[in-house]
């Protein structure tokens, strides 16, 4: 690792399971990276102790200090930007960013969301899934705009609906899927082959599908 080492700035609200992949991509050499930084915004989220225990450096920046979105995004931002860091990762951050914070990381801030994008962006993704009978459950990550889960899509990975699946159930065999999924996408981002022309994503200057490119499970 150098300091030519892309960095990552990672967010979290909870459990941190995502953040633990992309410490593990690092770790196993898949990944070339470097996490400068843990920021949560909820004081008690476990993801802070497996931070801490991969000696990263952990802070909590709690949105209940602040008076309104606008000041707590203006905190946030600040302390993302002191990293100067290449990548902004939401890691199961719970939190719908403010216009101004996007566009300070524009092109440089990455969201996993547990769905086939453009479907379901929002909460609940999974049980509005099987509620319409999809066949197919997933996940995309995607370039973060100021719409709601609707930036550009990177990467996304399907699994097949089962006839007794429920949304913990789909969300389980989801999530290990999630974990080879984001540092994918991530590196695919730091191969600096992407670009954003007019709003759609090109690799390597061709055209990618509206849903990102697929992947499939190694
Ligand atoms: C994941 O399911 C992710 O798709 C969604 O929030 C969850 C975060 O889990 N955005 P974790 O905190 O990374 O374990």
């Amino acid at each position: 690792m150098t300091s030519k080492t892309p960095s990552l700035v990672m967010l979290i609200s909870g459990r941190g399971s995502n953040m633990e992949a992309f410490i593990r991509a690092i770790a196993a050499g898949t990944l070339d990276a470097r996490i400068v930084a843990v920021i949560s915004n909820v004081a008690d989220a476990p993801g802070l102790d497996l931070a801490r225990r991969a000696d990263l450096p952990a802070s909590v920046l709690s949105h209940q200090d602040y008076p309104d979105r606008a000041s707590f995004d203006a905190a946030l931002g600040d302390a993302v930007a002191a990293h100067q860091p290449d990548l902004v990762i939401l890691a199961g951050f719970m939190r719908i960013l403010t216009p101004a914070f996007v566009d300070r990381f524009a092109g440089r801030l990455l969201n996993i969301h547990p769905s086939l994008l453009p479907k379901y962006p929002g909460l609940h993704t999974h049980q509005r899934a099987i509620d319409a009978g999809d066949a197919e459950a997933g996940a995309t990550v995607h370039y973060v705009t100021s719409e709601l889960d609707g930036g550009p899509a990177i990467m996304q990975v399907r699994l097949p609906i089962q006839p007794n699946d429920t949304a913990d159930t789909l969300a389980q065999r989801l999530l290990p899927l999630e974990h080879q999924l984001y540092p994918a996408a991530a590196k695919l981002h730091l191969s600096g082959k992407l670009t954003l022309v007019d709003g759609r994503l090109e690799f390597d200057g061709e055209s990618m599908p509206p849903t990102g490119l697929e992947w499939r499970p190694q």
